[in-house]
């Protein structure tokens, strides 16, 4: 399916509010370098990835690293993160065909879960995205914190990015958002919405999200434990 040309647009223009601090998160330096440098080096790295668009706040000071052969484009991104994406998007290069979107805040991005989201797509479905089973009871609770059901565990599951989706769709599913007045934290959702069927491929639970503090901490400690791993197997 993917010798289709595959862009990524990497997402690090939010304002990292709940982290707080005197820069954004994404500009934070953990493990030697800034955390979307982290996600920038996996996707240039990924023989699966052709191209990347990178959504910065604005002005885009903060780029001015070395030159990255697949960066086509820096554009500056919007007030909430669904008018990022659309920033991202009206930068792809003609030739893109499927289109990876990730989260600067989840530096834990590998290869092998790019490999996999490429891979489970097919003309069944407008994407995929990766989920993360729930190992926790799971209730449905009254805003006062009540128990009002227990929910089937089975049928639910923790999404993250990087998500996948043809163009058409993605590009579609933009403009009914707009349209309608809606705004998506999720592209997977926007695309829902619009009708479009999404696929679930097995997460990584360590590609955390880095929103508060005590990520930033357990997010060290994973690149620790995977330099180690690294070490050992060699
Ligand atoms: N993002 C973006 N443009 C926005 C909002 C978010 O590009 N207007 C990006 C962030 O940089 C981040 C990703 O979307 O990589 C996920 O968003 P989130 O974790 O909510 O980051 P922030 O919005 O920066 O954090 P906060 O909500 O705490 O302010
Ligand atoms: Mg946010």
């Amino acid at each position: 399916m993917c010798s289709l040309h595959v862009t990524a647009i990497l997402l690090a223009a939010g304002k990292g509010e709940r982290l707080g601090g005197s820069v954004p998160k994404q500009f934070y330096e953990l493990a030697g370098k800034q955390l979307f440098r982290h996600s920038l080096d996996v996707l240039e790295a990924s023989d699966a990835v052709d191209s990347i668009v990178l959504v910065l706040p604005a002005p885009s000071s903060e780029w001015q690293g070395r030159p990255l052969s697949k960066v086509r484009a820096a554009v500056t991104g919007g007030s909430t993160r669904q008018s990022s994406v659309a920033h991202g998007v009206a930068a792809l290069p003609e030739a893109a065909r499927v289109v990876l979107v990730h989260d600067a805040a989840r530096p834990l991005l590998t290869g092998a879960l790019i490999e996999a989201l490429l891979a489970g797509l097919s003309p069944e479905c407008a994407g995929t995205i990766p989920g993360i089973p729930l190992e926790d009871a799971i209730k449905k609770a009254s805003k006062e914190g009540f128990v009002e059901a227990d929910l089937d565990r089975g049928q639910v599951w923790r999404v993250q990015t990087p998500q996948v989706f043809f163009r058409g769709p993605l590009e579609d599913s933009l403009r009914q958002a707009v349209q309608a007045g809606r705004d998506s934290a999720d592209c997977s959702h926007m695309l829902t919405q619009a009708g479009y069927r999404i696929r679930i491929v097995q997460g990584d639970p360590t590609n955390l999200k880095v929103t508060r503090p005590a990520d930033l901490r357990l997010a060290a400690l994973i690149f620790e434990a995977r330099a180690q791993e690294t070490e050992e197997d060699g």
